[in-house]
């Protein structure tokens, strides 16, 4: 098999505040994003990394490369980085696009995840919500509350055949829709997207409290990875 995953890491990490985005900043010894390019360059089935970065960040990534890892200039949107991202990604058979800040997926969720895609086209890995979801309205009060037996919480990597991801990607640019997930756009467009179960502790680092539960999970990880 011959899968390229495009890992997104051009945000500025605005929720989490700080001068450096949480992508590059230290965890368990090493940069976040180090943890994200080493697990995936790990997996057998994936023949090349390629990491969208923001331009000021991109020579000094550029330099440390390794020969299956390719860095490019990222865009304005998580989805536009995506599209640089791809442009890159030659014949491969699958593509899986992986947030940055997501240093803790487990080979088995990736592994489900590929395989789902592969028959079916596109997977991503999914969290049943524990929480209550309301919808707000713009003064604090509930508008509805949805049936939370039915949510799910996207996570990444989202795999798709490649023709496919392209597909839906130039759509979106032409329909002028930017979504915040591949998946998302997939279904919007019409297309079967399977789930497959996601990992509580593959969570997406999003605020300065999420470092600090992700290196204790990375800290128990042992052999399971
Ligand atoms: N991302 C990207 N290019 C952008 C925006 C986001 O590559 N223009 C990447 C982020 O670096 C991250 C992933 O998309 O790895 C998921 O986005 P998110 O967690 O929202 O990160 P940020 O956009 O950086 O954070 P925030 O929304 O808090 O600003
Ligand atoms: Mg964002």
């Amino acid at each position: 098999m011959n899968i390229v995953v495009i890992v997104p890491a051009a945000g500025s990490g605005s929720r989490f505040g700080g001068q450096i985005p949480k992508q590059f900043l230290p965890l368990a010894g090493k940069p976040v994003l180090q943890h994200v390019v080493e697990r995936f360059l790990s997996e057998e089935w994936v023949s090349r990394v390629i990491v969208p970065v923001s331009q000021d960040m991109l020579a000094s990534m550029s330099r440390s490369s390794g020969e299956n890892v390719v860095w490019v200039a990222g865009g304005e949107t998580r989805q536009q980085s995506v599209i640089r991202g791809l442009a890159e990604a030659g014949d491969a058979e699958l593509i899986a696009v992986h947030d940055a800040a997501r240093p803790l997926i487990s080979a088995q969720v990736f592994r489900s995840v590929v395989e789902a895609a592969r028959a079916t086209g596109a997977a991503l890995p999914v969290l049943p919500v524990a929480d209550t979801i309301h919808v707000m309205n713009d003064d604090w009060t509930i508008a509805k509350t949805l049936d939370r037996s039915r949510l799910g919480a996207a996570q990444t990597p989202q795999c798709f055949r490649a023709d496919l991801l392209r597909e839906i990607l130039d759509r979106a640019v032409r329909e002028g829709i930017d979504g915040t997930d591949e998946a998302g756009l997939a279904v919007r467009f019409g297309h079967r997207v399977q789930a497959v179960p996601g990992d509580p502790r593959n969570i997406k680092i999003t605020l300065p409290e999420d470092l600090e539960v992700a290196e204790s999970y990375l800290r128990q990880w042992g052999p399971r990875s």
